[in-house]
């Protein structure tokens, strides 16, 4: 049986989470557009690790017979200033998760609910891989500056990137 509050901010963060897989979609057509096809691929990769990590709530909530709520989904932008102001934009949303999932494991600590609290322990790991990511193209993109070659060589570096379906799904029933 799930505690209400803890249900409810659950169904809040499979938002959070849908609402960043459209971000992310959003930035992949942003680079179609910007003719970076390698980096509209890593955030088609990234578009698909948010629906795994909206997923993984979602069945929480089902083993543990709560109530799934599913609430429209805001609209996100679809104009940046330029690749920099992307992976910027992709870091400081990173973060802002961060602090989602934060005070969703403080609430479990509050509310004595350690079995939520441990299957949140893999989006605390997972964040600092997401926002390291973001960072270490960041770190790229700056040394790079408006290199053409440089540019076209962190496209198809990014390009290479593979998904991967969640750890927590693989070795889920549901
Ligand atoms: Fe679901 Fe990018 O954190």
């Amino acid at each position: 049986m799930l505690n209400e509050r803890i249900e409810k901010a659950l169904n809040e963060q499979i938002n959070a989470e849908m609402w960043s897989a459209y971000l992310y979609l959003s930035m992949a057509a942003y680079c179609h557009k910007t003719g970076q096809p390698g980096m509209a691929k890593w955030f088609e990769v990234q578009f698909k690790e948010e629906q795994d990590h909206a997923k993984i709530l979602f069945n929480y909530i089902v083993q543990r017979n709560g109530v799934v709520s599913l609430k429209p989904i805001d609209a996100v932008p679809t104009e940046w200033k330029s690749t920099l102001d992307v992976f910027e934009s992709t870091l400081a949303h990173e973060q802002k998760v961060t602090s989602l999932i934060n005070n969703l494991f403080a609430l479990t600590t509050q509310e004595n609910d350690y079995a939520t609290q441990s299957m949140l322990k893999w989006f605390v790991d997972e964040q600092v891989e997401e926002e390291e990511n973001a960072q270490n193209i960041i770190d790229n993109l700056k040394m790079i500056k408006d290199n053409g070659y440089g540019i076209y060589m962190l496209d198809k570096e990014l390009g290479a990137r593979t998904y991967t379906e969640a750890a927590p799904l693989a070795i889920s029933t549901l």
